[in-house]
């Protein structure tokens, strides 16, 4: 069977959520502490053994070019001066990974996107992943995922319960079988309405996908919004072959709106040794205020 090497990254959104912030960069380079929101994504995937990254880019893809490839300009200065931690961080990211670019012409949505990787992905089992959702778990997610998927050869999706006033945010899946966290998938409905989700079974951004999907995407028509949906496509995917959804081991951050960004903000901050206690320090006083308020 087919070891998953490559890993699909969605990265052509235009980020409206995030505007100003995002008028002349994509919404992947945003910083969380101190890093862009893609690169934890594409640390997860390395962990995992992937080793080529496919980034499907829109109009600005210059800064997510730049921050993987070498800087020997800002390299030079920083051993120049002696700053070897600094040094390291840089060339770490460098060194980390093969990535190839492909321009995504329209944004003609998420499974377009997908669809765009084609060539480069090849008759071989994939990742995709959708840097909105962060994930941090002992074992890497897409990794519990792989392991899913070399056991049973199916392709598989991520998958964490959520509240109910949640379900109209993500696609939400209708499972027939299920064993332990392995869920049998027969169907799913993209953002239902509250009361109408046939689960709370929620699909969050990390997908491992046979090539098969591919040639669903080039019949999938456009759907909601005038785009060409993955989730159309894995609802096609359902019927024609068996597919898989991993209730994975880890703790979801929503970066995909303002205010989970936010909050993944700061809880990686208070996670930081030598930010924790100043930061908490400071949202205590403003709590204080609030409560004077
Ligand atoms: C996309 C998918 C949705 C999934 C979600 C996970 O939606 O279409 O099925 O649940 O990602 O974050 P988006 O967040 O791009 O609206």
């Amino acid at each position: 069977m087919n070891p998953i090497r490559k890993a699909v990254f969605p990265a052509a959104g235009l980020g409206t959520r995030f505007l100003p912030a995002t008028k002349a960069q994509p919404k992947e380079m945003l910083p969380v502490v101190d890093k862009p929101i893609i690169q934890y994504g594409v640390e997860e995937a390395v962990a995992s053994g992937i080793d080529q990254i496919i980034v499907v880019t829109g109009r600005d893809k210059r800064a997510i070019v730049d921050h993987f490839d070498i800087s020997f300009e800002l390299e030079h200065y920083l051993k120049d001066r002696g700053k070897t931690r600094e040094l390291q961080v840089v060339r770490k990211i460098s060194d980390m990974v093969d990535i190839t670019y492909i321009h995504q012409k329209e944004p003609l949505g998420l499974g377009h996107a997908v669809l765009m990787a084609k060539d480069v992905v090849g008759n071989e089992p994939f990742a995709v992943f959708l840097a909105d959702d962060i994930i941090k778990s002992q074992t890497p997610a897409i990794r519990q995922m792989m392991d899913v998927y070399q056991a049973q050869e199916s392709s598989v999706l991520a998958l964490q319960r959520v509240e109910p006033d949640q379900v109209s945010r993500y696609g939400i899946v209708k499972v027939v079988r299920s064993e332990g966290r392995i869920h049998e998938v027969a169907d799913m409905v993209e953002k239902p309405e509250p009361g109408k989700a046939p689960s709370n079974l929620a699909i969050l951004g990390r997908y491992v996908l046979k090539p098969s999907i591919f040639g669903i995407l080039e019949t999938t028509h456009e759907g909601v919004g005038g785009e060409i949906q993955l989730t159309d496509a894995l609802r096609t995917m359902a019927q024609q072959e068996k597919l898989l959804g991993l209730e994975f081991e880890g703790t979801y951050y929503d970066v995909g709106t303002v205010s989970g960004f936010l909050k993944t903000s700061i809880a990686y901050a208070l996670e930081r040794p030598g930010l924790r206690e100043e930061l908490l320090a400071y949202l205590r006083t403003l709590d204080g205020l609030s409560h004077q308020a």
